[in-house]
């Protein structure tokens, strides 16, 4: 193919409907191609005045009189995030904590009720390239609890094979956990294929959305999903160390039990009662009080979606990826660069992943290019054009100084330190 013209992005850009999102992001230099919203978002302007708002008047004026308000927010914003992206109906999502913590609340919920109907069932199925901190997590309860952790092998480009999945269930299956879409190649997961296979199997499904919430549409109630945790600051927009989300099934709730009984789950909380009662419903999930700035902030980045609607950010993914792959088909393939994602735009989250032996010094020295993209080891650079803040013409540019820096050896001049570099 014949890669397009800088005219030809822009042209792109002039044609797009979402084009005037854009704008409702913070983004002082004009020069800079950000491709890492996969890592962490940009800011909205919206939250710059929303996050005002909540410290200076609901904190500085309000002060513990915005409690009675603040505490409605874990499940109302969790409510919203569920309509708009995640395809649950209310009651099921609950904004909280990180998706570490959240993993582990749902999964020791889920090993405990299938150990306490079945103490055969103690296995946990999980991918071998899951993203660490949850393998370390179900590790860490299998250990604990007696269970035991069932590994299946993913091609590191295609993503896990659905079939090798469904091969590792058994009657002593208690659980699949899998990432919708994988953190390195971007490869995304058939949702309701993988969950069928598990209920068959006797167990339940647990996926983690970090990096399909707001990028794909994801429909866990259709899907017929048990459980689901992800995060919110890469595409929600949400911000460093902004809570994560948490989705449990209408129909488990009141059999499931957090292993954290935390008195934000504590059934009348302020009667300060002596015996741990958890609550019904969704906020039996919670732990402590809620990061009210983090909520504000998870608030503004999902109603930013919303109005953009997940359908149109679909397509735009798409496009976008699919311009970086023709980019890097035509200019970086000669240049020792292969792709290490899914080649069909379909079968992918919003970002890619390219191999490069020095992926390493690449990444680093692209920053000094103006360009941000994350290095994944050993040799991948990851590149995550979001959707509602990216510009054609940023991913022309991005690939356009790539392929200027690498065929010029720049690359080379100065190597910091391995590690990140966003
Ligand atoms: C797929 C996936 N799961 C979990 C996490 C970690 O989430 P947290 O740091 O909020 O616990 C990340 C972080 O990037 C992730 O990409």
């Amino acid at each position: 193919m014949t890669p397009p013209t800088r005219a030809e992005a822009l042209a792109l850009d002039s044609a797009d409907p979402l084009g005037p999102f854009v704008e409702r992001f913070v983004a002082d230099d004009p020069n800079l191609c950000y491709l890492d919203g996969n890592s962490l978002g940009r800011l909205p302007v919206a939250t710059v005045a929303r996050l005002r708002q909540v410290v200076e008047h609901e904190w500085g004026k309000g002060l513990a009189g915005s409690w009675p308000e603040w505490i409605e927010w874990p499940v109302a914003v969790g409510d919203r995030l569920g309509a708009s992206l995640l395809g649950a109906a209310p009651g099921q999502t609950l904004v909280a904590d990180s998706v570490t913590v959240n993993l582990y609340k749902l999964a020791g919920a889920a090993l405990a009720a299938a150990r306490a109907a079945d103490p055969a069932r103690r296995v946990v199925v999980v991918v071998a390239d899951e993203f660490p901190t949850d393998r370390y997590v179900l590790e860490g309860l299998a250990g604990g609890t007696g269970g035991a952790l069932r590994t299946v092998a993913a091609d590191a480009v295609a993503g896990v094979d659905p079939a090798a999945v469904t091969a590792a269930l058994g009657p002593d299956t208690a659980l699949v956990v899998l990432s919708h879409v994988a953190y390195r190649s971007g490869a995304l997961v058939d949702m309701a294929g993988v969950t069928d296979a598990a209920h068959r199997a006797g167990a339940l499904a647990l996926w983690d959305l970090s990096h399909s919430a707001g990028a794909v549409p994801v429909g866990l109630d259709v899907a017929g999903a048990d459980l689901a945790v992800g995060c919110t600051y890469k595409y929600l927009n949400a911000g460093p160390g902004a809570p994560a989300f948490l989705y449990v099934a209408a129909r488990h709730q009141r059999r499931l039990r957090s292993p954290i009984q935390g008195w934000f789950a504590q059934r009348d909380q302020f009667a300060m009662g002596t015996a741990f009662v958890p609550v019904d419903g969704v906020e039996r999930f919670a732990a402590g009080t809620p990061p009210v700035l983090g909520l504000a902030a998870v608030d503004e980045g999902v109603a930013l979606l919303a109005e953009a609607g997940i359908d149109r950010v679909r397509a735009k993914a798409m496009a976008l990826t699919d311009l970086l792959v023709g980019l890097a088909d035509e200019w970086l393939a000669p240049l020792g660069f292969a792709l290490a994602s899914p080649r069909e735009p379909s079968r992918r989250g919003a970002h890619i992943t390219l191999r490069h032996d020095e992926a390493w010094p690449v990444t680093a020295a692209l920053v000094t290019a103006g360009v941000v993209g994350d290095f994944r080891a050993p040799e991948h650079l990851r590149l995550g054009p979001a959707p509602l803040s990216t510009r054609y013409v940023e991913v022309w540019d991005a690939a356009d100084r790539l392929r200027r820096l690498v065929a010029e050896g720049r690359h080379r001049a100065a190597v910091p330190p391995a590690g990140r570099v966003t």
